[in-house]
């Protein structure tokens, strides 16, 4: 057996500069905690973009050899690969696409040079280091075309693909004049998987009606092999954050920040800045709630904490200047000497910190307008070791389909969002116990180390089916 090679576009750690010198971060994301049990062991490695452009090749040397201790091996991008790999076809035109924003998609051929240019650079780095018969896994939609691109050059190769935005229906795939040969390029894999299961039939249909393949029970048969499609819901560290909700760096925090704030009660909303994610809608649900209910006023406040993300594409800047101006706008208008509406944050917390965040607030606001999974509201869930809090989630995000028992939002619904605000203020303690229990169950026993070892298993599943099928 060889080796796993992790594919990603970002590595799991930030380049950053300090004094001049290179600084790196390990990231704490979902996906970093789970494949790092996996990239620990033996010769395993994680391939990808360090995240940031580097001129100096000195420099890049230097990070090579950083890198290279951690078992990480760079792929470093020009500035062109950057404006319009990253920025462009993955992020103007694939990223809009898949969430369903087709009036933001950016149908530009250079884009797409850039996109093929940019996948085979991750495949010449992914060869340097393969083996014959290791397994790699790619994530995500910056890397479509590599499966393909792999499966070329190494026809045995385990190779897995996961996809962790959502994947929309025919009717949106058949817009991009580039259908045939992305999915071509995820159809190089042997085992393709994605968060839910409309997910996955989306992607089949438009494989049977773009490239004529059909399935059955998800098994593809395309030339001389098999391709395996499923749904695989990522789920999170759980034990990290329940842990961390009662531990005593939490408690310390949450202790200095209820001093600051009172015993107003406190919604939270954690997110990229993402127009994905719905965040002016939720702003005018919030503002809906005082102008209904006036009675909430200094009684309830919002914790919204949004992360810089993608600043330097057009659509991202101008969300960022209408979230601005209807934050001033809420709290200008209610604000009193000692209270605000909304606690507004536009930057990254530390994890002790969003950990108290989880801990202290009463309501989870997750209202994204369209969402592959949404770990932040699992991670509300498992926070909440007292088993008193409410979460409201959107209908759209995938996590919605384990979660059940949330109140659950079409986003686009002001009212029903204003309603589920004042239903999740009122719910007596008993109910939140009896939601907050049963997704907490559900979130437990299908956590990310168990979303990993399921997902590795199906992959040894399918091969195995795959040779039974070549040796007919
Ligand atoms: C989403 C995507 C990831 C991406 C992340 C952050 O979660 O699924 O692939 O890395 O957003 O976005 P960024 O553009 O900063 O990598």
């Amino acid at each position: 057996m060889g080796k796993t090679i992790i594919v990603s576009n970002r590595l799991p750690i930030s380049l950053d500069y300090k004094d001049g010198k290179p600084d790196f971060k390990t990231s704490a994301g979902g996906l970093a905690t789970g494949l790092g049990s996996i990239f620990e062991e033996a010769d395993n490695i994680w391939i990808g973009w360090p995240g940031n452009y580097v001129e100096d090749p000195e420099q890049r040397a230097e990070i090579f050899l950083e890198l290279h201790e951690h078992k990480m091996a760079p792929v470093f991008l020009t500035q062109e690969d950057i404006e319009e790999f990253y920025e462009g076809f993955s992020n103007e035109t694939l990223w809009p696409a898949f969430h369903y924003f087709t009036q933001y998609i950016a149908y530009e051929r250079r884009f797409w040079e850039a996109y093929v240019r940019v996948n085979e650079k991750f495949c010449e780095a992914i060869l340097k280091k393969a083996d014959p018969d290791d397994t790699i896994w790619v994530h995500d939609y910056q890397l479509l075309l590599l499966p393909k691109m792999l499966r070329d050059k190494l026809p045995n190769a385990t190779i897995a693909f996961f996809q962790h935005i959502p994947f929309p229906s025919y009717e949106i795939i058949r817009m991009l004049p580039w259908r045939r040969p992305i999915l071509e390029g995820m159809c190089g894999a042997d085992l393709i998987g994605f968060h839910t299961y409309d997910d996955m039939r989306h992607f089949l249909s438009s494989v049977g009606r773009i490239l004529g393949l059909s399935n059955e029970s998800g098994y593809i048969q395309a030339e001389n092999r098999l391709i395996n499609v499923d749904a695989f819901p990522m789920g999170i560290d759980y034990t990290k954050y329940s842990e961390s909700a009662d531990s005593e760096t939490t408690m310390a925090v949450v202790e200095k920040f209820k001093k600051q704030l009172g015993s107003q009660k406190l919604l939270l909303s954690i997110d990229r800045l993402d127009y994905s994610k719905g965040i002016p809608q939720r702003l005018k649900a919030f503002d809906q709630l005082f102008k209904l209910y006036p009675e909430y006023k200094e009684k309830v406040s919002l914790i919204m904490v949004v992360v810089p993300s993608r600043d330097t594409v057009k659509e991202y800047r101008e969300l960022k200047e209408e979230i601005d101006t209807l934050v001033g706008r809420i709290n200008s208008a209610y604000s009193t000497l000692n209270w605000v509406p909304v606690h507004y944050f536009y930057r990254a917390f530390p994890f002790e910190e969003l950990s108290a965040f989880y801990k202290m607030s009463n309501i989870g606001l997750v209202t994204p307008l369209r969402d592959g999974m949404n770990l932040v509201c699992k991670e509300f869930v498992a926070s909440k070791t007292d088993q008193q809090g409410v979460l409201i989630l959107s209908e759209m995000a995938g996590a919605s389909k384990e979660l059940q028992d949330a109140i659950l939002v079409n986003p686009n619904n002001m009212d029903k969002v204003t309603e589920a605000l004042h239903m999740a203020l009122n719910m007596s303690e008993e109910e939140q116990k009896t939601r907050l229990v049963s997704m907490q169950e559900t979130i437990k026993r299908y956590d990310i180390h168990k979303w990993v070892k399921v997902f590795m298993d199906r992959l040894k599943v399918v091969k195995d089916k795959q040779e039974e099928f070549q040796s007919k």
